[in-house]
């Protein structure tokens, strides 16, 4: 059976993508943020992981407000990125895991998720960003399977069910007949809001709470509602479901503490990384 190897959970800002192709690493804006992530390389490293299954939000590339769909999983040999923003970096496809991808529908779809399944699915920063943030040669080593969460179009999905989801995925990939090492991937948040009066809207004393609460009190942020989530973490704030239905996927026992960091701000965004193992 495979096995799980633990979460990278990190926020996604189009901008991290120029910074990149610019070289400002160490820059004094971008170097708090940049330093964060070479133990996150070092854990990957160590541990190997042949698949990575990625929660994130799709800002309107590859779903557009006319379709919507609540949840989607990728099904396609590969995906490639189209984003918005920046121009359009020449990244490297990333190669799918169909193996995987209908192991994960088949057994969702069993425990009543009405998913979209996605043949063909591009992707964009909030996906493309956390992988050159780890292999930044971007060269992939790992196969992916992109599970998307809406959290653009209301009604959006409850913290409650996405924290469902993860634990369905979770068990899924426990499941699934190979010897594949699998890492769980969740992009999004942490407190953020770019438009309306609350914009550039950060709570950095939610977002702490929030982290630790993953280590010692996982389901804590299930409590909310989306309304009150989007009260307390701004209205794109909200994307910290897919650190949720990541953590989920770890299952029910004990995790440890690899690394974390929190910068403020990114963007508009607070910038969160944390790495999780099952203790
Ligand atoms: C920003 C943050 C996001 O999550 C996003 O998807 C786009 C932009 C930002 O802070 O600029
Ligand atoms: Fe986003």
């Amino acid at each position: 059976m495979a096995t799980i190897i633990g979460s990278y959970t990190t926020s996604h800002v189009p901008a991290i993508g120029r910074a990149i192709d610019k070289g400002l690493q160490q820059d004094p804006y971008w170097k708090p943020f940049f330093d964060g992530y070479p133990p996150a390389r070092d854990w990957v490293a160590k541990n190997r992981p042949d698949v990575a299954v990625v929660f994130y939000n799709d800002h309107g590339l590859n779903f557009f407000l006319d379709k919507m769909p609540t949840f989607a999983v990728g099904a396609a040999a590969e995906y490639r990125n189209a984003d918005e923003g920046w121009g359009i970096p020449q990244l490297q496809p990333f190669p799918g895991d169909l193996d995987l991808s209908w192991h994960l529908i088949n057994r969702l779809v069993d425990e009543e998720f009405d998913l979209v399944t996605c043949q063909e699915m591009t992707v964009d920063h909030a996906l493309t960003l956390l992988m050159a943030l780890l292999w930044p040669d971007q060269k992939w080593p790992v196969r992916i399977v992109p599970v998307c969460i809406n959290t653009v179009q209301f009604p959006l999905p409850t913290a409650a069910r996405c924290w469902k989801l993860g634990e369905a995925v979770g068990r899924a990939i426990r499941s699934w007949q190979s010897d594949a090492r699998v890492m769980i991937v969740g992009t999004g948040g942490l407190s953020h809001q770019l438009d309306g009066e609350r914009a550039g809207f950060i709570n950095r004393d939610f977002d702490l709470q929030f982290m630790e609460s993953l280590v010692h009190d996982p389901k804590w942020a299930t409590q909310y509602s989306i309304h009150e989530l989007v009260e307390k973490t701004g209205t794109q704030g909200v994307e910290l479901v897919m650190w949720l239905a990541a953590r989920a996927a770890l299952g029910e026992g004990p995790v440890k503490r690899v690394h974390s960091n929190y910068h403020i701000p990114i963007s508009n965004t607070a910038a969160g990384l944390m790495v999780l193992e099952p203790a």
